[in-house]
Order: structure tokens, then C-alpha cells, then sequence
């Protein structure tokens, strides 16, 4: 059994985000072979400035963020949508772990989106904006995980319908194959 690690990026900053709550029960229901790694400190991770991204001036905050998504196999965001986008504390995440260009923790990595808003669309525009983000950064983009799951009608932290879609999304990332070059 191959172990995966997945480096889980939170979209809200909100002390009782339900997306934050939901990489977290996503992560307690993760199959044994699958670890979901939540990072923390988005929020502390200054806005991206090529003028600091250079050896020995990268900020602490977004260097540990470069360690954490570095060291995961996958990518996971786990995002509400603020204003037709992904809000602005993901953007930034992926700008850093977009970086050295086309050799950035992100690039080559298998990256999948899901997430949930009090809203008919579940955060789709969001879900979109961050896939097209990560694939110009160079991520491998999942399509299938995608789930933009409307909270309107449903309570999305206890429902089995809800939680089990998201495991499944969780299950086809970490499964997604690499293409390697042919040697
Ligand atoms: C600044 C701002 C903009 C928002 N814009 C949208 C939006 O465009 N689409 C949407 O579905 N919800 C929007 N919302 C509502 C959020 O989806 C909702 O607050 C959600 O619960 C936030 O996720 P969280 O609980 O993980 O913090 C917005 C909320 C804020 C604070």
C-alpha cells in the first residue's frame, strides 16, 4: 500500500469556517493510505512580492508554506467563494507555491478543488477561478475532483450523501496517476 499525503490549502480564514470544518472531517474520514495535511498559517503568508522572493528574504511564513506543499503528493483546496473568485488568502498561496517557475512546490502536483457555500452554486465560480489558477502554475489538474457543494438545503458537515461525494473526491486524487516522460 502506497502511502499519499495531501497538502490541504483552506480558502477561509473564519475561526468556524465550515469549509475549514470540512478538511477536517475529510481528513478524519481519509483512508488508511491517505494523509490529509492542513496548513495552517495561510493567513500570516504576505502577499506574494517578487522583490522578497529571492534567497534569504522569503518571508518564514511562505517558506513553510513552500515546505509543507513540497513535501505533500498532492494538492487539495478546500474553499468557499468570495466575490465570483477564490478568496484572496488562496490566490496568494498558490502565487508562493507557484514559484521558482516551473520549479515551485506546486508544479507537476496533482491538485483538486472542492468546497461548499450557503448559496445555490456551492462556490463553483471559486472552484473554477482556483483550477485555472493552479494549472497556469503548473499543478496537474484533477478535473473529476471538483465538488461545489450548495449548504442551502443540507447540513454539508454531517450528511452522508455530502461526505461521502467529498471522500470519493479525496479517493481520485490521491489515485491520480502521474504521467511520467517516456526514459
Ligand atoms: C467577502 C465575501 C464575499 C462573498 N462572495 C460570495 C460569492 O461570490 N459566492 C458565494 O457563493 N458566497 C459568497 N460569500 C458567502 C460565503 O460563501 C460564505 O460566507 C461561506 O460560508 C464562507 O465560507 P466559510 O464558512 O468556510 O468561511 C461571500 C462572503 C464574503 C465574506
Amino acid at each position: 500500500m502506497t502511502a499519499t499525503t495531501i497538502a490541504v490549502l483552506v480558502g477561509s480564514l473564519r475561526a468556524d469556517s465550515v469549509n475549514r470544518q470540512l478538511a477536517e472531517a475529510l481528513r478524519d474520514l481519509a483512508p488508511a493510505d491517505v494523509t490529509l495535511d492542513i496548513v495552517d498559517g495561510l493567513g500570516e503568508v504576505p502577499f506574494y512580492n517578487q522583490d522578497v522572493d529571492v534567497p534569504g528574504l522569503v518571508p518564514d511564513a511562505a517558506a513553510r508554506l513552500r515546505e509543507r506543499v513540497a513535501a505533500a503528493d498532492r494538492v487539495l483546496a478546500v474553499t468557499p467563494e468570495y466575490n465570483g473568485r477564490m478568496p484572496a488568502v488562496l490566490s496568494n498561496a498558490i502565487d508562493w507555491i507557484s514559484r521558482p517557475y516551473q520549479a515551485g512546490a506546486l508544479a507537476g502536483k496533482p491538485f483538486g478543488v472542492v468546497g461548499t457555500t450557503p448559496t445555490p452554486y456551492g462556490g463553483q465560480w471559486a472552484h473554477a477561478d482556483a483550477v485555472r489558477s493552479a494549472g497556469i502554475a503548473g499543478a496537474v489538474v484533477v478535473e473529476d475532483v471538483t465538488v461545489s457543494q450548495s449548504a442551502l438545503e443540507v447540513d454539508v458537515l454531517t450528511d452522508p450523501d455530502v461526505l461521502a461525494r467529498l471522500t470519493n473526491a479525496v479517493r481520485l486524487l490521491a489515485d491520480h496517476e502521474v504521467e511520467t516522460a517516456a526514459a
